[in-house]
């Protein structure tokens, strides 16, 4: 009798043994937080299909006393770092943002011979090389892009492609503010609405400013180019002063403002800039709605590629965290 494609499926005799993952997690807010019930929603799934279980074994918050989701475990919580970086784990996830601990926490990490996933593009361009250093543990895919993979395609997908440029919307708060001004919010009302659904940066300046969209782009320079992150001068503006006006003059001439990023290699070396544009309706980047981000990437070989998707939220950016730490651990993947 022949063995279906199912049958074989379905069999339990050929599946590896659940590999137990320790995962020390700091930060415990909207991405944090949202990993934890990820995690805690897809443990059988997890356990059947990648042969992974993930035991949290320590969370660092700021404040342990702060009430918090269902699925964070009280005894788990430290606000100490030499505690956290002392508890034996395979991997630490840094969803905890700026850059002074995170810095501590990701070397530490590296350093006691822990993988660390991050979401933090901040500590990235400045340190992303660095870490990179101590080898293949470092991964990224939370930082660009929330739910859109675009570290893999560039890193392993487009690998040896010669990819020559990168034209992207990066920032899911400006994005949504647009967005919302577009259906009659007002500027405010919309910059307070991107700050309630966790979108915005603990520093909304940075999102408005285009801070976040350039440190975004200059990973994504270092990650198709080979361009270090860390010294690239990336122009950047960020939205007009009057956005409403500028947003209603955009919609008078047919087009719509996007706060678009570009990095381009050239013979001179690579050019990066973040400033608003008015752009055609049938630009896929005007396509970018509400939190979403629409990332092209052009190389010799591939033509243009056009990624679009959550870019920002908890949900999205725990989904990048999880991938990151399914791809890591699963038997077979590296
Ligand atoms: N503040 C960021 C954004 C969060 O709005 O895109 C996701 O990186």
């Amino acid at each position: 009798m022949s063995t279906t494609l199912a049958s074989r499926a379905s069999s339990t005799a050929s599946r590896p043994p659940v590999t137990t993952v320790r995962v020390a997690l700091a930060g415990c807010g909207t991405v944090g937080g949202a990993l934890l019930d990820l995690l805690a929603r897809h443990a059988d799934d997890l356990t059947r299909r990648h042969a992974l279980r993930f035991h949290v074994v320590r969370i660092l918050a700021r404040d342990a006393s702060r009430p918090r989701s269902t699925a964070v475990e009280r005894a788990l919580l430290t606000t100490s770092v030499a505690e956290f970086l002392d508890t034996p784990a395979d991997v630490v996830v840094e969803a905890i943002g700026g850059s002074c601990t995170a810095d501590v926490l990701a070397r530490g990490a590296l350093a006691h011979g822990r993988a660390l996933v991050t979401a933090n593009k901040a500590l990235l361009r400045t340190q992303g090389p660095a870490l990179a250093a101590f080898g293949p543990r470092l991964r990224f895919e939370a930082a660009v892009g929330g739910g859109v993979p675009i570290v893999r395609l560039l890193r392993e997908g487009l690998a040896g492609q010669g990819v020559h440029r990168v034209r992207a919307v990066l920032n899911g708060t400006t994005n949504y503010i647009l967005s919302r001004i577009e259906r009659g919010d007002p500027y405010a009302a919309a910059l307070a609405a991107a700050q309630r659904a966790g979108f915005a940066e603990a520093d909304p300046s940075r999102d408005l400013q285009g801070v976040d969209a350039a440190d975004k782009l200059a990973l994504l320079a270092w990650l198709a180019f080979g361009a270090d992150p860390s010294t690239l001068e990336v122009v950047t503006e960020g939205l007009p002063r009057d956005v409403d006006a500028a947003v209603r003059g955009a919609a008078r001439s047919g087009r719509r403002l996007r706060l678009v990023a570009t990095a381009e290699r050239a013979a001179r070396g690579v050019t990066a800039h973040v400033s608003p544009a008015l752009l055609h309706l049938d630009d896929p980047l005007a396509a970018a709605v509400d939190e979403e981000n629409v990332i092209q990437v052009t190389s010799a070989s591939s033509g243009t590629l056009t990624l679009r998707g959550r870019g920002a939220g908890g949900a999205a950016t725990a989904a990048a965290l999880l991938a990151d730490l399914i791809h890591l651990f699963q038997p077979g993947t590296h």
